[in-house]
């Protein structure tokens, strides 16, 4: 075999439509175009990578990895066997496989599928995330636990999967419709939170140890029309036709005055170590109508696509996308060589 040095390691996405699913599959949901990008990032550091898609667990890949030896690879995958809550067993077959790899090990990997989890640990740590509970299918709502109006979201989905213009519920008749819709279509429990009607960050995070934030993102929701919630809806996220992407536009670096931005920083970081995220992350952040700060949620190993928010705040940093790269790359260099 050709000397190759390091892996590209992926999934190819698996795209399964659910009747009544309002949360359809856009053509950029499914390109998986951060591949092609990173293999080219890594060529241009002089390195000589391997690109591989992983669908399922063999010995086969085992075999292929033992005789590729690379010096690290750089972790893609999402999910494996079709499971998404395996994703953390890819890292976690390279830990055993003594194989460095970029990202998140296992544990941050696994603790971050589950919304409800992260905001336990988040709260312990004293660190501010909206107040909420878990509405299983056949519970009743519990007012008390959060006040409305909530917002409603799978527990364990990511990519503002369940999220739509009917999210934002005011009352328990809306929560328990919405509520039924995340049990029936995506058969998980609903997450139910309070509102945070204010301003919303997503903060990217490059670093193992000694993190720092990059830069700090604002989404701009002032285009949306009247009675819209406020918030990053799949369609907002994916469906590059729709109003509500054009009107829910990132602005990078966010206009922020010095006291605001560097609490932002501080809680985004504190958020990234709590989680026991490495290498590169995105921390979500919301404030409430009173300007006081929530992290909403805590991404390991986030799209790192050349289109996506962590590449556009690499560059607002000043790094190029092949430089934000290589230096992911390096840090897995580094842990290997300990
Ligand atoms: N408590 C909340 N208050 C206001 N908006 C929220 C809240 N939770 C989620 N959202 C909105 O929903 C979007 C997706 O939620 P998030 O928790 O970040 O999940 P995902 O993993 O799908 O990105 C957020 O970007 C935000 O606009
Ligand atoms: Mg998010």
């Amino acid at each position: 075999m050709r000397r190759y040095d390091c892996v590209v390691m992926y999934n190819a996405t698996n795209v399964v439509e659910i009747e009544g699913c309002r949360e359809k599959a856009y053509p950029s949901t499914i390109l998986r175009e951060e591949v092609g990008a990173v293999e080219e990032a890594l060529r241009e550091g002089g390195f000589n990578p391997y690109v591989l898609s992983v669908e399922r667990f063999s010995k086969e890949l085992v075999a292929l990895l033992l005789e590729l030896s690379p010096r690290f690879i750089f972790n893609l995958c999402e999910e494996i066997n079709g499971e998404t809550e395996l994703e953390m067993c890819v890292a976690g077959l390279l830990e055993m496989m003594e194989i460095p790899y970029t990202g998140s090990g296992p544990f941050a990997l696994g603790l971050a599928l589950n919304k409800f989890h992260v905001k336990r640990m988040l709260r312990a740590a004293g660190i501010p995330s909206a107040r909420g509970y878990l509405l299983a299918a056949g519970d009743g709502p519990n007012p008390r636990a959060a006040r409305f109006p909530v917002i409603v979201k799978p527990v364990h989905e990511d990519a503002s999967l369940g999220i739509n213009s009917s999210s934002l519920c005011r009352d328990p008749g809306e929560l328990e419709s919405q509520a039924a819709y995340i049990h029936g279509i995506y058969n998980q429990a609903a997450l139910v939170e309070e509102y945070l009607d204010g301003r919303e960050f997503n903060v990217s995070v490059l670093g193992d140890g000694d993190a720092r934030v990059l830069a700090i993102s604002e989404i701009d929701f002032s285009g949306l029309p009247e009675g819209e919630p406020r918030i990053v809806s799949y369609r907002a996220k994916w469906d590059e036709e729709s109003e509500y992407f054009r009107t829910t536009k990132p602005i990078c670096p966010a206009p922020l005055g010095k006291r605001l931005e560097n609490r932002i920083k501080a809680m985004a970081l504190r958020a990234y170590r709590c989680v026991g995220c490495r290498d590169y992350g995105r921390v979500d952040m919301r404030t409430d109508a009173r300007g006081n700060l929530f992290v909403l949620e805590v991404n390991p190993n986030p799209d790192i696509a050349p289109s996506a928010g962590f590449a556009r705040a690499s560059q607002a940093a000043g790094y190029s996308y092949a430089d934000i790269i290589l230096r992911i790359s390096q840090l897995a260099l580094e842990r290997g060589a300990k």
